[in-house]
Parts: structure tokens; sequence; C-alpha cells
């Protein structure tokens, strides 16, 4: 089977993208990251892909006019560089429909919470506000919505007693860097089937 192409888009520091560029390198993942595209220029995920040689892309959503044209910039760079699955890793916008379309059933996220709770922005303040006792991470594939689209795979881990948003991230993030690996190596080795709002697991 031949490297699946990913193409990143992340926000912020990248340790995520950082994991799976390390399980690529390591043989752990048949993949190659095509490219990598931020929406903010200093971001530190791009140093790390220059610095591991991946084009590093900045797009920022203020240079267009409108969503649609940002988004069409960024489908524009992940076709050029022949990308078949979109991961996104701390990349802090909604898509829409045209790169939605474009890339359906081909769009991962991650998000720090076990969804459907807690979906947006500042999860861990907000389980921590909850009080909730429970919280992780799940990863899934992307739809219009809001951290919506159908779950692939989820991990929780606990909220102890006098946790801090801060606390519980850095608890949620080691489970975060193991799991969207599995994720995306079960993509590659196409053993994932959307079924509606079910993702099915192909034994392997
Ligand atoms: C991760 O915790 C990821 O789950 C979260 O941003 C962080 C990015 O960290 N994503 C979201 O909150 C998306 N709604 P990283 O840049 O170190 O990979």
């Amino acid at each position: 089977m031949s490297d699946t192409v990913l193409g990143i888009l992340a926000s912020g520091r990248g340790s995520n993208m950082q994991v799976i560029l390390e399980n690529i390198k390591g043989g752990k993942l048949q993949a190659t990251i095509g490219v990598v595209i931020s929406d903010h220029a200093n971001a530190k995920v791009l140093e790390i892909a220059t610095a591991a040689g991946i084009p590093a892309i900045c797009i920022e959503r203020k240079a267009f006019a409108t969503k649609q044209e940002f988004e069409v910039a960024i489908a524009e760079k992940l076709s050029f560089y022949n990308v078949e699955l979109v991961v996104l890793a701390g990349f802090m916008r909604i898509l829409s429909g045209h790169l939605i379309s474009l890339f359906s059933g081909r769009i991962m996220n991650i998000h720090p919470s076990l969804l459907p709770a807690f979906p947006g922005l500042h999860a861990h303040e907000q389980v921590i506000a909850y009080g909730a006792k429970v919280s992780g991470c799940t990863i899934h594939f992307v739809d219009e919505g809001m951290d919506t689209g159908p779950i692939i795979m989820q991990q929780a881990v606990p909220v102890l007693p006098g946790d801090t948003a801060d606390s519980l991230a850095d608890r949620i993030i080691k489970v975060e860097h193991t799991l969207y690996s599995q994720a995306i190596r079960l993509y590659c080795t196409k053993r994932l089937c959307i079924e509606g709002r079910n993702v099915k697991i192909i034994e392997g």
C-alpha cells in the first residue's frame, strides 16, 4: 500500500502534528505530510514543518474578503500537494461547505473533550466550570457543524479534584498524541467506514 498524503491544518503550537511526524519517521504510520497550513503566520507548527523540510504555508483569513475565498485558497494548496486526508490538529476555525464537499469524508479533527459534551472553544474551562468528573478527547470526521461530525475514536480521562484547565489539558494532550495517529493509521489502512453518524472500524 502506498503512503497516504496528509495535509495538516493547525493554528498553534503543533504538538499533535509533531507526534504524527515522529510516528511517520519511526515507521509507525504509512503516510507522508504533503503540506502544513496555518491561519497564523507565527504559529509554531509552521516552524516545526519548515525544520522537517515540509512545505509550510500561512493562509490568513484576513487576507480574503469572504470565508469562501479563504477556503478556496486552502483547498487549492491541499489539491496542489495531492492531499488525500486533511488532518485538523488544533485548527481553530469551523470549515464550511466548499472545503468539506471537496474533501467529503476525508477531513479529521481532534477535540479535547468527550463530544458531544463541551464542543467549541475552551473545552477544558467548560469541563471544569461544569464540574464534570470525566473528560477526554474525540477524533471525528468533520461536517459543517461545530465538532458534530461522525465519531471515530474517543478516550476518557478522569477530572481530578483540584484540576485546573491547564492540568486537565496536560492529561488530555498525552492521550491525544497516542489516539490521533491510531485514527490516522486506521484511515490509511482503509479500515474506517462511515455509515451515517456511525464510523465502523473494520477488523484488521
Ligand atoms: C489540542 O488540544 C486539540 O485537541 C485542540 O487544540 C489543541 C492543539 O494542540 N483542538 C481544539 O480545541 C479544536 N476545537 P497542538 O497545537 O499542540 O496540537
